[in-house]
């Protein structure tokens, strides 16, 4: 029954985008001339998500204009303002070859070449029919995944772009001198990992891709996810900041990651505008909760240690996830939005256990008990998104 539930949940969520092809947009995905950070208000609880880009006053009036303008919007917006333009893939080529369990991925765009590789983990014995894979940078516990028939493919990172301002590389081979944040190249390095299993993995199914990292490589998870419809669950780990930590109420954590120190620390994550929103962040026309919006209808699970104060664990359990989650409730898509808290501090290897309920779920059907809604130890701050009041008509 949960099974017949969860594939009719799935038509509901492929249907939707589908239906929004025909519907005009009041304001355009991409204006003409994009607001500069000292011209828009300032806004100090979590922004409308369904207001259109400043200066337009327009209003998202239903489900389907979501789909078919503002979510293209945010995307176009968030590059503009914090990621830095992804580059235009249809002008990419992707080969690859793989030797055993390990695949040379090689892309060549404008006469130029970057090449990095990536590592398979299939599950043992090996399942008769493909398997679900999950795309992971940085640490991951493998065999939480492997048990469960998922496979688990990693790369290096630091072979498509450094944690640096260095520009080498696949990434930067092929784009140097772009205003584009690490973060975007590490998304891209998730993404031509993917197009090389389609070419060379006949084990693994590629319409059920999760993307995960933690930390830094959180909020390059998070960016994949955004980046790639392909991607069908995004699991960003402790991820703050440019993540999935806000950038309003930075100072519920105790801590106060904010756009300040994080912008001013490791400058290459993000293009030079976010750069434009110092010390006005209350500025910025968007929050990590429209971030997080933009993914939908596609499945998140945000992992947060409760014992994570840097990261702001609060500030995303309490004001992040219910804000992104009022968006998936009214597109229709509640359940495909989940919040794991767990304790422990940052990156904690059990985070991977704590999410593996949800991510049988999106996969494989999987009832699950856990909630994944609880924000315990801590509760909703509603005042940090009034506009919950006011939700537009479906
Ligand atoms: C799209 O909308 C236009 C204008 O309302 C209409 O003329 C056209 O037939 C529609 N196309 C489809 C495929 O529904
Ligand atoms: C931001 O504010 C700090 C503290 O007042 C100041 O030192 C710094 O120069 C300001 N930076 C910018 C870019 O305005």
């Amino acid at each position: 029954m949960m099974r017949l539930e969860a594939f009719i949940l799935f038509l509901l969520s492929a249907a939707a985008p589908l239906l929004a092809q025909n519907t005009t947009c009041s304001t355009p995905p991409t204006p003409t001339v994009w607001p500069t950070a000292s011209s828009f208000p300032v806004v100090s609880t979590l922004p409308d998500p369904f207001n259109y880009l400043h200066p337009s006053t327009a209003r998202v009036a239903s489900n389907a204009e979501w789909y078919a303008c503002r979510q293209p919007q945010i995307v176009q917006m968030l590059q503009q303002y914090q990621y830095g333009f992804y580059p235009d893939h249809s002008q990419e080529t992707v080969t690859a070859t793989r030797s055993g369990n390990s695949v040379s991925i090689a892309v060549t765009a404008e006469g130029r070449r970057g090449t990095f590789s990536a590592q398979i983990n299939l599950p043992r014995p090996l399942p008769t029919t493909p398997v679900p894979v999950i795309i992971a940078i940085g640490g991951i516990d493998n065999n939480v995944y492997l048990n469960n028939e998922i496979a688990v493919v990693t790369f290096d990172y630091t072979s498509v772009a450094p944690d640096s301002n260095g520009k080498t590389g696949a990434f930067w081979a092929l784009y140097n001198g772009r205003d584009i944040g690490t973060l975007v190249a590490w998304a891209w390095g998730f993404h031509r990992v993917l197009d090389a299993l389609i070419l060379t993995a006949p084990e693994i199914d590629s319409s059920l891709v999760g993307v995960t990292g933690c930390s830094r490589l959180g909020k390059a998870a998070l960016a994949a996810g955004l980046l790639d419809t392909r991607i069908t669950l995004t699991m960003p780990m402790s991820s703050g900041v440019q993540g999935l930590g806000p950038y309003r109420y930075y100072t519920l954590s105790g801590q106060g990651e904010n756009l300040e120190n994080s912008k001013q620390g490791a400058p290459w994550w993000s293009n030079s505008v976010l750069g434009t929103f110092i010390n006005q962040s209350n500025r910025v026309p968007f929050d990590a909760h429209v971030i997080a919006a933009a993914i939908a209808p596609r499945a998140l699970v945000i992992d947060q240690g409760s014992g994570d104060p840097f990261v702001n664990s609060r500030g995303t359990a309490t004001v992040i996830f219910p804000a992104a989650k009022a968006v998936y409730d009214w597109l229709g898509v509640g359940p495909n939005i989940g919040l794991a808290m767990r304790s422990g501090g940052h990156c904690d290897m059990s985070g991977y256990t704590n999410v593996l309920p949800f991510v049988l779920k999106v996969f494989k059907g999987t009832p699950t008990t856990r909630t994944y809604t609880d924000m315990t130890p801590w509760q909703a701050i509603p005042t940090a998104y009034p506009w919950t009041s006011n939700i537009p008509p479906k």
